[in-house]
């Protein structure tokens, strides 16, 4: 319904564009934004399936421990399936949609079935076996001795899982996390649904409280060369607990949260690995200013002219975190700071860094920033984003969309035969339209070379909370 606005929207739109000359398309961006999640999905296409290069893959998954674990996300150009960072993807979802869905417009569909693709699959990796939690599924150092697309795959479909005796509390706590997020999501469209992902979060953040480990130390556990957990599981307790906290409302967890000992702890961070502030952002935000203090102490460590600023910022303006992929932290904490910017502008609120007065236009003009650099104003005058403006990355690294799809190549293509794909200086046969690349070094300089993966693989933790982000700048300044 809210699609029939569209004639109007799009005329205000284009008189908005003649009046604010010089802003990105955040509707255009905010819907390749979405797009891109469909050419990360694993497991078999529904009819619907808009990116038509891909084809069904991994249609045995989980089969090797006798259960069923199809669907969900590769999470960037390879094709394994890691539950901790697609965990923190769905959770990133859900929030852009609580926070921010009201300015996504004809898009909201899309966001929905965006999550719902992987929260199905978290779903599947927390019930399919009791007294197990599936955390990953393909064997990811064989896979990188290959270059294949998905829908050929031949590599081992290990599947890796942690229980009570060897637990994995951080990869638990976010897909608690996850599923109590998207159990808020889904309370008015599908409340049958909403009410088993939050059966299920229960279940799992109990797991997690329980039996207390680091996923990445079980024995024998590969996911350290990969998505290891490098902060430990603590702020994965207390994110999944602030997320149960606010999805059921029970004291309960808030209780919990208290005795984690971040009451006065702050960062500069945040990521698929550290959860802290993110937590912060979100107590203060929605659950009557707790944590307030700790989540202005985070702004003030991002924000370039505060006199407590730890954050480094290139020549050209863009927040410099950390290699490889520094864009999965621009665009996770611009998603912050959007956030906290509503906050602010709904309560009336300012604060302090020091003696410099920090107003949501402070921190809106930041976000605008961060989000406009991504989409082409920037040095290099690129957009980071595929099939976005007039230059994009043509040669991502990313397995399906640099070889032949199945349509005009149907025939097999080996592990080692793709590898001439990746070597190979063309443009990627097929247009992953909104994968947001790892982006440019600290000298704002990007070398659109396939093989060069820190700057030029997409992800999916990339792009989840730059959903949010681009409906929020799509609600001000106009689509
Ligand atoms: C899967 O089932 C087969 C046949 O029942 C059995 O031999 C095998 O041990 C099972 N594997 C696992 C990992 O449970
Ligand atoms: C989990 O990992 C963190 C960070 O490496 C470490 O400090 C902590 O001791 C680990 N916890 C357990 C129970 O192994
Ligand atoms: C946190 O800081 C406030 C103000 O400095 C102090 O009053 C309070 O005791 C501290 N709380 C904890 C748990 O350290
Ligand atoms: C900021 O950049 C400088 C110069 O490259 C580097 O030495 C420093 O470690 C960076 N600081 C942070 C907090 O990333
Ligand atoms: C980007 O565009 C500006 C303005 O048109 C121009 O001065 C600059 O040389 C361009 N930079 C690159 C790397 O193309
Ligand atoms: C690819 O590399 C060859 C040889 O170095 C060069 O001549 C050609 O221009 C390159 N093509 C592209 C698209 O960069």
């Amino acid at each position: 319904m809210a699609c029939k606005l569209l004639f109007l929207q799009l005329l205000w739109c284009s008189f908005l564009l003649v009046l604010v000359h010089g802003n990105p398309n955040y509707g255009d961006a905010l819907e390749k934004s979405i797009l891109f999640f469909e050419g990360q999905r694993s497991g078999e296409l529904p009819p619907d399936q808009r990116i038509t290069w891909r084809s069904h893959s991994g249609l045995t998954d989980g089969s090797q421990a006798n259960v069923t674990l199809t669907g969900g996300y590769y999470d960037g150009g390879d094709n394994v399936k890691f539950s901790f960072p697609m965990a923190f993807t769905v959770t990133m979802l859900a929030w852009s949609i609580i926070e921010h869905g009201e300015s996504m417009d004809c898009q909201l569909d899309n966001a929905r079935a965006a999550l719902r693709w992987g929260s199905d699959y978290l779903l599947k990796t927390a019930t399919a076996a009791p007294g197990k939690l599936f955390v990953g599924v393909g064997d990811p150092n064989a896979e990188q001795e290959c270059w294949e697309r998905p829908e050929d795959m031949d590599t081992p479909r290990t599947v890796y899982s942690v229980s009570n005796e060897y637990p994995g509390s951080d990869v638990a706590g976010e897909t608690a996390a996850a599923l109590a997020a998207a159990s808020i999501v889904f309370q008015k469209e599908d409340h049958d649904y909403s009410k088993q992902l939050m059966k299920v979060a229960k279940k799992v953040m109990k797991f997690a409280v329980k039996y207390k480990g680091n996923y990445s130390d079980v024995p024998g556990s590969p996911m350290c060369t990969f998505y290891c957990s490098y902060s430990g599981f603590q702020d994965e307790l207390f994110w999944g607990s602030s997320w149960l906290f606010l999805a059921t409302k029970k004291k309960f967890y808030f209780k919990y949260l208290d005795t984690l000992g971040f009451k006065n702890k702050s960062t500069d961070f945040f990521s698929w690995d550290d959860k802290l502030a993110g937590a912060q952002i979100l107590l203060s935000t929605r659950g009557r200013s707790y944590y307030r203090t700790e989540a202005e102490d985070f702004m003030c460590r991002i924000l370039p002219n505060s006199p407590s600023s730890t954050t480094n910022y290139t020549k050209g303006g863009l927040m410099f975190k950390l290699e490889p992929t520094n864009l999965q932290y621009v665009t996770s904490i611009t998603f912050l700071i959007s956030t906290y910017a509503k906050y602010m502008a709904s309560s009336n609120h300012n604060f302090y860094c020091g003696d410099i007065l920090v107003t949501a236009e402070s921190l809106r003009t930041l976000a605008k920033k961060q989000v406009d650099y991504i989409l082409g104003e920037n040095p290099m005058n690129l957009s980071y984003m595929v099939g976005y403006g007039e230059r994009f990355p043509q040669q991502i690294y990313h397995r399906s969309s640099s070889i032949p799809s199945m349509n005009s190549h149907p025939s097999h293509v080996t592990c080692e035969a793709g590898f001439e794909y990746l070597k190979s200086n063309y443009s990627n046969p097929n247009i992953l339209i909104g994968a947001v690349v790892g982006g440019p070094d600290q000298n704002d300089a990007y070398l659109d070379v396939r093989e060069d993966k820190a700057h030029t693989e997409p992800t999916t933790y990339i792009n989840a909370p730059l959903v949010g982000s681009l409906a929020y700048l799509a609600g001000i300044y106009g689509c």
